[in-house]
């Protein structure tokens, strides 16, 4: 290891010899700590330049490329419905969970799947997709006559993998058998300013972030996951992002179409709502699918149209993705150190001049992020699953003060989905003086429900199996939809 005179040279040399400004003031112990923080941050690569001009070389996904959930026969999408549930049925399929983030824009202290959005049931994130897990293994064990689990990986920070472990104990772990809960760490680099001098939070230490949600591929490989995975005869993953309320996990009708595909790398999608949406896009460079990010890609060819009228760059990424685990390896060993770190402007606290603490109003520096999608290119065979918005993707990433993926278009578009599943499955809803409230089936999901109607994870993973419970019903709102109440309405 470097000595402390090595160190100084190699932060000057960096431009860095800021960070020892008050290091004759500490004592051993916290000094060690910031001259061990401060070799990460001398080596840390200064932000790459602008992206390079990409308008000539993009092109979208080829149709070949493209399965759709909602479009295409029925059969067709039970054929991938039966082969995903057959893969969970012979315990080969995981579900991985990326809650490393810091979640600063919703601003909240705590990990963001600890959020609850304010549903009747009050469940948080981590819950719901707790659920989710469970009743996939249920439906997978019911069509097979086999007991089957789905392992639930979970990669945190240093922020989130304390709280979020004494949340899960602290409520029994949603049932689940926390054998087949699997938490691991991913990697911190350091924040910088604008120049790429790294950032002192207090006087004894710097400003550390973590490393992006691309640092999966480096923390399985820091904590053994793939051998985990290879022991539990895992074979396919699920890896998803904590703050998409409607993710489905393990999905077996998008783990069926790529495996049948003989993907090893796939992409769920949605429509992109409107040109200037802030989405990344999935598309080709050169022929190479990867995703681009929205800041990238010019207003100009945001908006062109393909020939049936829609955008011709379509395909909005939703952080949601199917890779085998040998794809994973591949990537883990021999490719991670390919990916490129994004530069992301945040706002870093940080101590001035005579050391006092500051919270910055606007953004003062970058975080250097890699991306969990960034890998696609490496893929031999990648396919994109296109599925809808309003079933599919509601993500929470604001607080209630923005207009959009907020608690409440969160909450709204979970409980406008609910009330959708009970209409079609033949519920009708009464309003204070009985009278029959409007059915609305294709309700879009930023719009209010015309009843409160919450049906638990545990009752139906995707509108199954209502019909008993419901058909030819009527009920006043709220209808809260759980275990006990389906027992209860069971014919
Ligand atoms: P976001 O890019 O939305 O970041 O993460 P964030 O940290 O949650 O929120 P902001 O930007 O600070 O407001 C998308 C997904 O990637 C995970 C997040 O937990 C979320 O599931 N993530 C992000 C990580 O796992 N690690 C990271 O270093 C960053």
């Amino acid at each position: 290891m470097a000595s402390e005179a090595d160190l100084r040279a190699r932060l000057q040399r960096a431009g860095q010899q800021h960070l020892l400004r008050f290091c004759a003031e500490l004592a051993p112990e916290p000094r060690a700590e910031l001259l061990h923080c401060q070799r990460a941050a001398a080596a840390c690569a200064r932000p790459p330049g602008p992206p390079p001009d990409l308008a000539a070389r993009l092109q979208p996904l080829p149709p070949e490329r493209v399965g759709s959930a909602s479009e295409g026969d029925p059969q067709t999408r039970r054929l991938w419905e039966e082969e995903g549930l057959h893969q969970i049925a012979l315990n080969k399929v995981a579900v991985l969970l990326l809650a490393g983030g810091q979640g600063t824009r919703l601003g909240v202290t705590y990990p963001k799947g600890m959020y609850q959005v304010g549903l009747p049931s009050q469940k948080t994130l981590y819950q719901l997709q707790a659920e989710r897990i469970r009743r996939v293994e249920q439906l997978a064990s019911e069509r097979h006559g086999t007991r089957c689990t789905v392992p639930w990986y979970i990669m945190t920070s240093e922020f989130t993998l304390g709280p979020t472990a004494k949340f899960f104990k602290e409520h029994d772990f949603f049932h689940l058998d926390p054998n087949n809960v699997i938490m691991f760490e991913q990697r911190m680099l350091p924040a910088v300013t604008f120049d790429g001098r790294a950032i002192l939070e207090r006087k004894d230490k710097v400003a550390m972030a973590p490393d992006g949600n691309g640092g999966l591929y480096s923390a399985l490989e820091d904590h053994q996951i793939l051998e985990d995975m290879e022991r539990r005869g895992v074979e396919f993953v699920h890896v998803y992002c904590v703050d998409n309320i409607l993710v489905r996990l393990a999905d077996p009708v998008f783990i069926g179409f790529c495996v049948l595909r003989g993907a090893d790398c796939g992409a769920k999608v949605v429509e992109k709502a409107y040109p200037e949406e802030p989405v990344g896009v999935v598309c080709q460079v050169d022929g190479v699918p990867q995703v681009v990010e929205y800041s990238e890609i010019s207003r100009e060819v945001a908006q062109l149209r393909a020939p049936g009228g829609g955008l011709l760059y379509n395909a909005g990424n939703i952080c949601s993705h199917f890779f085998t685990r040998d794809f994973l390896r591949m990537v883990a060993r021999e490719l991670e150190h390919l990916l490129q770190p994004h530069v992301a402007v945040k706002k870093v606290p940080y101590v001035d001049e005579h050391g006092n603490p500051v919270k910055p109003l606007q953004p003062n520096g970058i975080k250097m992020e890699k991306f969990v999608f960034d890998v696609l290119p490496f893929a031999k065979n990648f396919v994109a699953f296109q599925v809808l918005r309003e079933e599919e993707f509601s993500p929470l990433k604001n607080a209630d003060s923005a207009d959009r993926d907020s608690p409440s278009t969160s909450r709204r578009a979970l409980l406008a989905q609910h009330c959708r599943w009970a209409l079609r499955a033949g519920a009708r809803f009464l309003d204070v003086h009985g009278a029959r409230l409007p059915e609305q089936p294709s309700l879009p999901g930023s719009a209010e429900p015309p009843a409160i109607c919450e049906i638990s994870p545990l009752v139906s993973y995707a509108g199954e199996g209502l019909e008993e419970y419901l058909r030819g019903r009527e009920f006043r709102p709220p209808l809260i939809l759980d275990e006990a109440t389906a027992r209860e309405l069971q014919p």
